[in-house]
């Protein structure tokens, strides 16, 4: 489906019904990571997936991009679904968008699933990176921005055995424009340093790595579960930076988790007589363990 926001095109999927569930792609992909997700979700929840600006089938102008316009197409978009408050993924840049989402719109944000993604802002070097892949996606295309980054989001295990989903990930990031690939190097060098923002985060929050991350490694991870009040963390075995990917079983089974423990939240903040219960059985759990549990999800690779 397609829809005007902010004065361009947006492509998004919506499916399913129940919580809604935003999920918001890695840089240079697009809604379509989301499809293993979207299938097994929508049977019990209403799956959102989103092309942001620059990405997939939504339009990628040529100009200035920053995270704040992805913040606000976001937002204009549950406008038009007539979505109040939902359950928000993101991977990565995904994870980015949802700081600066959170800042803007905390009101809507029933809970937060940060997946492989970091608070930190670029460092000089870093910042210094996105510059060098911004030009060589000028001079050489997307192709040769497929090249430095399947490394990157995919464990080499999977690069070596697993040909389907690496040719999926290389024609997603192939199917890009310049001017998206660009406009995300240039947004997300400029986004905010979201460390100090995190022990403001009040929603549940999930948060997930991949053991084998190096571009958002596990460390990146356990500093935000920390700094998060009551933040869960799970490390999923044999996958990098493309959890939901590499290890879609595993990844549904967290998102399926959380989910449903909100949704039944909602159905118990409704029910004011139960609250006092509710709220002492929460502070109990709190006071067993106000640490992050670090679980390792052991699953099979039942695509390779
Ligand atoms: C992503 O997967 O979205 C990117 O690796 C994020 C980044 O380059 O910082």
């Amino acid at each position: 489906m397609k829809t005007q926001i902010n004065g361009i095109t947006i492509a998004y999927s919506d499916r399913g019904t129940g919580l809604p569930i935003v999920f918001l792609h890695a840089f240079p992909l697009n809604r379509t990571m989301w499809a293993q997700q979207e299938e097994a979700l929508s049977l019990q929840f209403r799956v959102i997936t989103i092309d942001l600006r620059g990405h997939g089938e939504s339009d990628a102008p040529l100009w200035r991009y920053t995270l704040e316009q992805s913040v606000d197409d976001v937002n204009a978009l549950l406008d038009h679904l007539a979505i109040q408050q939902a359950l928000f993924v993101g991977l990565s840049m995904g994870g980015y968008i949802l700081f600066a989402f959170y800042r803007k719109y905390a009101a809507r944000v029933k809970g937060l699933i940060l997946a492989d993604t970091r608070a930190q802002a670029d460092t000089a070097e870093g910042k210094d990176g996105r510059f060098q892949i911004a030009q060589t996606a000028y001079k050489k295309g997307p192709s040769a921005i497929a090249d430095i980054m399947m490394p990157k989001l995919l464990s080499p295990a999977t690069i070596q055995t697993r040909t389907a989903l690496v040719q999926q990930v290389r024609a997603m990031i192939e199917g890009n424009q310049i001017s998206g690939i660009a406009g995300d190097l240039m947004a997300m060098a400029e986004r905010l340093d979201s460390i100090p923002f995190l022990s403001q985060i009040t929603c549940p929050t999930q948060i997930i790595v991949g053991e084998l991350d190096q571009a958002t490694p596990p460390s990146d991870a356990k500093l935000m579960a920390d700094q998060i009040p009551n933040a869960r963390l799970v490390i999923i075995s044999n996958a990098a930076h493309l959890t939901n990917l590499e290890q879609p079983e595993a990844f549904n089974q967290i998102v399926a988790a959380f989910a449903s423990n909100l949704a039944k939240k909602s159905i118990a903040d409704r029910q004011p007589l139960y609250a006092e219960t509710r709220h002492s059985q929460v502070k109990a759990e709190e006071n067993e363990d106000p640490k992050p549990v670090f679980l390792k999800v052991e699953v099979m690779d039942r695509l390779g």
